[in-house]
């Protein structure tokens, strides 16, 4: 494996299997914050590999050793559609995970996409981060906020949350959140950027799947220069970087030592 950052890769059998595991980083990093005295901060993912995970979570025995109350949900993108339209992430989210819990309105930090002034829309979110993690806004210079964690997968083309190949927010280098049109996919996203996902103290990505092999060998193993997938540049400046993957989309990785079984 050529990649040197400080990162793990925990090769799976199967997404079932990335559920079960990504449903334990949760937890160790949700009593984590509670150990430390502070309420857990998660920004979930969109798409559809996470519904695995919110399923497990509201299993057991997760409900007995979470206290849903305590946390903070936001959102790492979203499409810019109604709340309760099919492609809406936190749609995916309610229906797999919030509305299985006992958690307030308030806990849940919605992007609010579907506004036309999408840009106005997500300095709002990011007045929403500052205000839940008590700093000064991001335009006036306030720190970054720290996530416990966030939730991330990747595309076939290897972008990640909404940070998409050769669209402008992949040079974002101040903004938390941003407006970003995708023109491959003729719409615009709201997104974290790099310096809020860089920030966090981990970050779990949930890979499932060949389609994304080639993206995958890209992110791990290709050279940072040339290598066109945003999800490359995801590396915790003070945090650690967890690569959940299934065999199907690591197949083509030269890890070694091989990593079987996730052990
Ligand atoms: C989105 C996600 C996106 C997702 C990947 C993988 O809004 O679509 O944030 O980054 O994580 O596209 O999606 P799947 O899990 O469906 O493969």
């Amino acid at each position: 494996m050529k990649r040197t950052d400080s990162l793990e890769i925990r090769c799976l059998d199967d997404a079932k299997e990335i559920s079960l595991v990504a449903a334990e980083e949760f937890l160790q990093s949700y009593l984590a914050a509670r150990e430390a005295g502070s309420r857990f901060r998660v920004a979930l993912s969109g798409g559809s590999t996470p519904r695995l995970l919110h399923k497990v979570l509201c299993a057991a025995p997760y409900p007995d050793k979470i206290t849903w109350r305590e946390i903070d949900f936001f959102f790492g993108d979203e499409r810019t559609v109604a709340p309760s339209h099919k492609d809406s992430n936190y749609r995916m989210a309610y229906d797999t995970l919030f509305g299985e819990l006992e958690v307030d309105r308030a806990q849940i930090h919605r992007m609010r996409a579907e506004e036309t002034e999408l840009d106005a829309a997500a300095r709002s979110y990011e007045g929403g981060l500052a205000a839940t993690f008590g700093v000064s806004g991001c335009e006036s210079g306030g720190p970054t906020p720290h996530f416990d964690l966030i939730l991330l997968g990747i595309g076939s083309d290897g972008h990640t949350a909404s940070l998409f190949p050769g669209t402008s927010a992949l040079g974002e280098d101040e903004r938390w959140v941003v407006a970003n049109c995708v023109p491959q996919l003729d719409c615009s996203r709201m997104t974290f950027t790099y310096p809020l996902i860089n920030a966090a103290k981990k970050v779990v990505f949930m890979i499932s799947g060949e389609g994304k092999r080639s993206a995958l060998e890209g992110i791990l193993e290709g050279a940072e220069a040339d290598t066109p997938y945003p999800a490359r540049r995801i590396s915790p400046s003070n945090g650690e970087l967890l690569f959940l993957i299934d065999r199907a989309a690591g197949a083509g990785l030269t890890l070694d030592p091989p990593n079987p079984g996730g052990n």
